[in-house]
């Protein structure tokens, strides 16, 4: 609950939101989504912190994972059933799609958790990559992908998409394995991320829960939240 300091003048003031009006989320003509809700970006103050540990990081990132896979399966499709209550017949609304998560090693499955938090029924395929550092281009090295049928929702996780390499590798990678209904679930972006997505795969929604600044000379998102992966595992 919301306490306002009204005549109480040894309490700290009430700072106004700077954002006026209620845009908890950014949905522009662009294949892209940021969610702005103020319990995202509480969130991401915290999981930025240099000083956050990994073990709050994982939480936090399981937690800023629902926020988001939450605006993204609303492109979920759904069917309506009839529910006995207790008193009458319900017209309800259920799930219909086979929905499929991908992370993407390693650093995708910090966000699995929250995920499956959502849609437990869902199947999980995993594909691995890392980053070269020389070329910042993405190396892939496993692929275990479900079946696919044919209007499965594909929900790519992974925390970082930074020049967007390794995001458009792995829509590559569903597509030929024959998905055709795919979005993507992320913690952090930037223009340049979205662009090279967006330029690959328009037909592929990006969900984030920032689109920040840019990147630097060695391809990491400022101001970003440094290296996803050794934050979530410890790793350096
Ligand atoms: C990170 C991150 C993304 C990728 C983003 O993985 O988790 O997969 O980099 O960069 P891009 O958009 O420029 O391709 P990383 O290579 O650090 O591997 P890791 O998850 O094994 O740590
Ligand atoms: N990978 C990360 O983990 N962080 C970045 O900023 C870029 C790529």
């Amino acid at each position: 609950m919301l306490y306002l300091p009204q005549n109480d003048k040894h309490k700290t003031p009430i700072i106004p939101a700077t954002r006026p009006e209620p845009a908890f989320r950014e949905r522009d003509q662009a294949m892209h989504e940021e969610v702005r809700h103020p319990c995202v970006q509480h969130k991401l103050s915290l999981i930025r912190d240099s000083e956050t540990g990994h073990k709050r990081f994982r939480e936090l990132a399981t937690e800023i994972t629902m926020f988001v896979a939450y605006e993204a399966l609303k492109e979920v499709r759904i069917e309506e059933i009839d529910v006995q209550t207790p008193l009458a017949l319900a017209k309800c609304r259920r799930i219909a799609e086979d929905v499929v998560v991908v992370p993407i090693l390693r650093a995708g499955i910090g966000m699995l958790e929250g995920i499956l938090g959502l849609v437990p029924t869902a199947r999980v395929g995993f594909l691995g990559m890392y980053r070269d550092e020389e070329t910042a281009r993405p190396v892939a090295y496993y692929e275990r992908v479900p079946h696919q049928t044919s209007t499965a929702l594909n929900v790519i996780v992974d925390p970082m998409v930074a020049t967007g390499g390794s995001t458009v590798a792995a829509i590559d990678a569903l597509k030929k394995a024959g998905a055709t209904n795919i979005v993507v679930v992320c913690i952090v972006t930037c223009p340049e991320g979205l662009a090279a997505v967006e330029k690959a795969h328009p037909d592929v929604r990006v969900y984030t829960a920032s689109i920040d600044s840019h990147l630097n000379d060695v391809k990491y998102i400022v101001p970003g939240l440094g290296d996803a992966g050794d934050r979530l595992f410890g790793t350096t």
